[in-house]
């Protein structure tokens, strides 16, 4: 698993810095470059890879599109750390991007990040036709804007230090979270011209996924630590944040991250082997320690 992912990480790195170097130069690209390739999991590209095999496609059109998605998670992360969000310090083991270039910079590189996502999805280098790449943008868009990450993170900040409904939270973390992965899990049946009704099913296994990954993430502040997950731990307490361990605490939080993923997999049976590498994908993301 963790060969894989590094090839993915490996690869999408690659096709991403041939992509900024056949751009004009500016002074921005420097802290983008450091916010984008400062040793992210990639994780959802990994996702769009394994669904995509699911399907039988192209492993290059699926890291482009991969590429996008890392381009908006990144993006999302600098943003994430700024003072007015959740003020942090340190990211994948460096100082974060506001620390490193300050925080008017950091907010610019974000936005800039953001678009370079589109930039991406509507270039020739993806090799899909014009039908398909609309889509695909509308289908990321939806996913990154307040129905999405930036929906789900200003509930995230409104939440803090008050007692939210399990339901509200599961929310909550769907939008800056599930979203994204949604979309990674629907980019390849966009791409095979699949029917709503399926699109539909993978966007829900997305959003499973996703709120997975955030309660994973969740654990992790709650009892890992700063050497193994590049970043604080323990911080969600002190913020305040309302998070599932906050309100059924840890051994339950556990409870229900084993039974959602118990709940992906038996959506995913009907796809017998083809569906081992999301799997294993899952398995991975729960018991990860970064
Ligand atoms: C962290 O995402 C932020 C969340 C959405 C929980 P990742 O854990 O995927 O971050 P990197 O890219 O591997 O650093
Ligand atoms: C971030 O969630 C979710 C995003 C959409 C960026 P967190 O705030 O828990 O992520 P970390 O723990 O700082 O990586
Ligand atoms: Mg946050
Ligand atoms: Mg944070
Ligand atoms: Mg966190």
């Amino acid at each position: 698993m963790q060969k894989k992912l590094n090839k993915i990480a490996k690869d999408t790195n690659i096709f991403l810095k041939k992509f900024i170097k056949k751009q004009k130069k500016s002074e921005l690209i420097v802290p983008m470059q450091y916010g984008l390739f400062s040793g992210g999991k990639k994780i959802r590209s990994k996702i769009l890879v394994d669904v995509g095999s699911i399907f039988n496609l192209n492993y290059r059109t699926l890291l482009i599109i991969g590429a996008a998605v890392e381009c908006i998670h990144a993006y999302s992360l600098i943003h994430d750390d700024l003072p007015c969000m959740d003020n942090d310090l340190i990211r994948r083991g460096k100082p974060s991007t506001h620390i490193k270039f300050g925080e008017s910079t950091a907010v610019l590189a974000g936005n800039s990040l953001l678009t370079m996502a589109f930039e991406i999805l509507s270039h020739k280098d993806l090799n899909v036709n014009e039908k398909t790449k609309i889509r695909l943008i509308n289908n990321i868009s939806e996913s990154s804007g307040h129905l999405g990450i930036a929906g789900g993170q200003y509930l995230d900040l409104s939440y803090e230090h008050k007692k939210i409904s399990e339901k509200k939270i599961i929310e909550m973390e769907i939008k800056k979270t599930g979203k994204l992965f949604s979309f990674c899990c629907v980019a390849p049946l966009i791409l095979k011209n699949k029917s709503k009704k399926d699109i539909q099913k993978f966007e829900n296994i997305g959003a499973d996924i996703g709120l997975l990954f955030q309660v994973a993430d969740d654990l992790i502040d709650y009892n890992g630590s700063l050497s193994a997950a590049g970043k604080k731990t323990g911080k969600d307490k002190k913020k305040g944040k309302a998070t599932l361990i906050s309100l059924l605490g840890d051994k339950n939080t556990i409870k229900y991250a084993n039974k959602l993923i118990l709940k992906i997999n038996t959506k995913l049976k009907k796809y017998g082997p083809k569906s081992k590498n999301l799997t294993e994908t899952l398995n991975y993301i729960l018991n990860r320690n970064k």
